[in-house]
Parts: C-alpha cells; structure tokens; sequence
C-alpha cells in the first residue's frame, strides 16, 4: 500500500488515498477534495487526470509501449485478425477458433443498414466531407434502433456493439459511393469483414470484385493499429456522451465528430496533405524550419503525439505496412521516400529531439491508404471505422463500473462578478 498523498492548504492538512494499477503511474484519488476543501483542481486538456479505471489498453507513452488487453500491439499486428482484437477487446480474452468463428459469423449478420438508412446520404450535398456524413447517418442509427437499446440490459448492449462494429463499414462505403456518385453495394457475406468492405469501397455492382490479399491484409492491419488507444478524445467524448445514459450510436456519433479534428484523427489527412505540398526531399528543410519557427503556426502533420515522447509502436508497423502494399500493388510513390526522409531528418534535429517528438501513427498511413486508392477525405471514416470496436468497448466498461457518474467537470470562473442589468436603453 502506498501512503496518502498529503496537500497542506491554508494552514490545514488533507490526505488522499493512492490507488494503484496494474502497470503504469499511481493516482491520487482526490473525490473526496472538494467535499473537504471547497477548492477544485486545474487541469485542462486532462494531462494529469484519470477519468476512468480501464482495463482495456495501456500505454506507456515514454516506452513506446501499447498493449491491448495485455497484448504488445506489433505482436497483435503481425499475428491476429481485426476480428480477433474486437473480440479480445470486447471479451477480454483472445478467442478459441471456435468462438471466433461465432463472433465473425455473428458481426457478418449485421453488416446490412436498414433500406431506409440509404434515403439519410440523399439528403447530403454530393460534395459532402464523408465525416460529415458519417457523424449524421451513424447518429440515426439511433432512430432506428432506440426502443430496443436498453442500456441497462447485457444483452441489449451486446446487440447494439455487435450492430455498430458490422454496420459502420457498411456505411463507412457508403459515404464513399456516395461522394462518387457510384450506387451502394450490399456486403457480401462470403468475404471477411474487411475483404467485405473493400468490396463495398471499391466493387461495382457491373461486374465482380476480386479482393487483392495483400491489401486486404494490410487493410485489416491498419484497423488493429487503430482500434483502440486508451482516454484519448474521441473515446472521452464517447464516455461522456454515454455518462448520461444517452443512445450508444448517438455516443458513436459523438466520438466520430472528435475525431475529425486535424489534432487527432484528422491528421493523417493533414500529413498526407503536407507531404504532397513538401513535394520533394530538397524541400524538406524549409518545412523543418517553418515548424521551429514560434511565429509560424505550421507543425510537421503525423509527428508529435500527448502520450508518446518515443517512437509510436504504430508507425513502425505502419512504416513496415507502407512497404508491402507498395510491392502488391507495384507502386512507386515518391512521397514515402519524402516520408522516410523527413523522418530522417526531424530525428536528427535538436529542436525534435529535445521535444520528444517522433512519427506518430498518421504520418505513414495518408501514404498507404492513398496507394490503395482512398482519397484523403476517406482516411478520418477508416479511422473512425476501426475505433467504433475501441468505443464500444470503452462504452461497455463504462456502463458497467460501479464508480460511473455523469461526467460533469469544474471549472475557474473568470468572468464578471454579478451586475445589474442594465435596460437595452439604458446602454
Ligand atoms: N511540429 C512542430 N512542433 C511541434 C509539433 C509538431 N508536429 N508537435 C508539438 N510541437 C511543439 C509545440 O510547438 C510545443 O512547443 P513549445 O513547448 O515550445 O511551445 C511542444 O512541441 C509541445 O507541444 P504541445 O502542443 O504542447 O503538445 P501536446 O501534447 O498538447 O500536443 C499534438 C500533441 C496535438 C499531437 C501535437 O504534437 C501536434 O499538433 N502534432 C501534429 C498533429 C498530429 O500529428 N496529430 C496526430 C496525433 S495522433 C492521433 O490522434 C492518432
């Protein structure tokens, strides 16, 4: 046991308990600080809070270290199927082959939308940012399934997890058709759940889609580097949202709508964007020296990250990735070598080093989803795609942890003091 944390204020002592995890910094429980004090702490953006306990993931940011479940995330990588880490992040436990084979089978079940879902993408300009559409037609999935989602009810919840995990790829296809004016595919259950939603993104319904396995491995690995990854925004918000009780698809279109912020999800876009913008590697160091310069508001997109001060055990299987979709597909973009080379040189540079900052998961990704053939407006939904598995996940242990409350945070009030209103005339 590790003592109290004592704090001294205005001449009295208060302690508080520390709790421990597993792995990872002790907490200082500090519920009781207001009841005892009346004072509040201050600490925006939550850079010393924990809002939750989770035992889904854990990051070592210093290390480089993510695991899932207690699984390094390049042994997931290499190894298992997306299926398998939904389960294992669901369930906790990896899955016998028998129970993957019914949790596959199951989440197959529930790929198609509702007919009338499709009537939702009209309503849409066709020049419409895919997230835009995603935020709309995966909120009302809520209308359709509100009655039977109690969220009380295990079972329920499971329904509706297993529904948001088949269906956001349906739909995630969708958007996609939709912005190229090309008519929906329905899924075909033959093909795995990522084989299935290549074909939804990239068949036509004119002739057959073969799936190429090297994409579709290397798709599907792209969606376990991306499912689950702790308190960030996105999973906060969906917390959040779901602290009130609210309809878990509303709670998914919650975190879809935090994700698409350049800062978090939105940054793979942003990364491939500059890359192209850099254009060749003789380029580089002005774009080095604009993202040192204090006055210039440019950061290097894809590099940087709030938890990682060391390389993000992502981006080195991304890095990996980028190459054998280049060999499948026999492409040869200039851009990874621009990549490669900026890494290169920001590794190198003193203002980088001392910053600690390294490639974060973004900056190869832009480069292999754009060789599969996504455009950059498509790169936030694949994103948004795989994390629905971390969302719901965290959205179930949330529902079930005896300590849940409604998030409801404090705040330093620095506005006027009360004042009499003063009648319009009278201004
Ligand atoms: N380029 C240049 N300088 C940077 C960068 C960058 N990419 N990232 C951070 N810095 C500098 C900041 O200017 C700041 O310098 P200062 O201390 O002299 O003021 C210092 O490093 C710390 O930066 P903060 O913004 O305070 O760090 P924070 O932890 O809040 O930000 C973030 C993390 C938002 C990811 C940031 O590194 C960034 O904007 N990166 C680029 C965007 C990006 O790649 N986002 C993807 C994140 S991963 C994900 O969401 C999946």
């Amino acid at each position: 046991m590790t003592d109290p944390a004592t704090l001294a204020l205005d001449g009295k002592g208060f302690e508080y308990p520390v709790m421990s995890g597993t792995i990872g910094p002790d907490v200082i429980d500090i519920r009781k600080l207001y009841a005892q004090t009346g004072d509040f702490t201050y600490d925006p953006g939550f850079t010393s809070t924990a809002s939750c306990r989770s035992a889904l993931t854990y990051i070592d940011g210093d290390e480089g270290v993510l695991l899932h479940r207690g699984y390094a995330i390049g042994e997931l990588a290499e190894q298992s199927s997306f299926m398998e880490v939904a389960y294992l992040l669901l369930r906790g436990e990896l899955p016998t082959a028998d129970e993957l084979k019914t949790f596959s089978t199951t989440i197959t079940r529930h790929t198609m939308v509702h007919e009338q879902l499709a009537a939702f993408f009209r309503g849409f300009r066709r020049d419409a940012h895919p997230m835009a559409i995603m935020c709309g037609v995966v909120g009302a999935l809520s209308a359709f399934y509100h009655d039977s989602t109690d969220i009380h009810d295990p079972v329920q919840r499971t329904i509706a997890s297993h529904r948001l995990i088949a269906k956001i790829p349906t739909i995630a296809a969708m958007a996609y058709k939709y912005s190229v004016g090309q008519p929906f595919l329905y899924p075909d259950n033959s093909l795995s759940y990522t084989g299935n939603f290549l074909r939804m993104t990239f068949g036509v319904p004119a002739e057959p889609y073969e799936v190429n396995p090297a994409v579709e491995k290397a798709m599907d690995r792209i969606f376990i580097l991306h499912a689950d990854h702790e308190q960030n925004a996105s999973t906060s918000t969906v917390r959040l949202a779901g602290s009130s009780g609210a309809n878990p698809f509303a709670c998914i279109a919650a975190g879809i709508a935090c994700l698409w912020g350049p800062a978090h999800g939105g940054a793979n876009e942003a990364a491939l964007n500059m890359l192209r913008e850099i254009g060749t590697p003789e380029r580089i160091p002005e774009y080095i020296a604009r993202a040192k310069d204090k006055n210039d508001p440019f950061r290097l997109m894809g590099f940087g990250h709030r938890v990682y001060k060391n390389y993000d055990p992502r981006a080195t299987v991304m890095q990996k990735t980028v190459r054998e979709v280049f060999d499948a597909l026999k492409v040869n973009d200039p851009l990874f070598e621009t990549a490669l080379r900026l890494e290169e040189i920001a590794l190198n540079d003193e203002y980088f080093v001392e910053k600690k900052l390294f490639p974060n998961v973004d900056f190869y990704s832009g480069v292999i989803l754009s060789a599969i053939g996504f455009p950059t407006s498509m790169f936030t939904v694949l994103f948004a795609l795989a994390r629905t598995v971390g969302w719901v996940a965290q959205w179930n242990e949330m529902i079930t942890d005896p300590d849940q409350k409604i998030g409801r945070p404090r705040q330093l009030y620095t506005g006027p003091t009360q004042r009499p209103y003063v009648p319009v005339g009278q201004r």
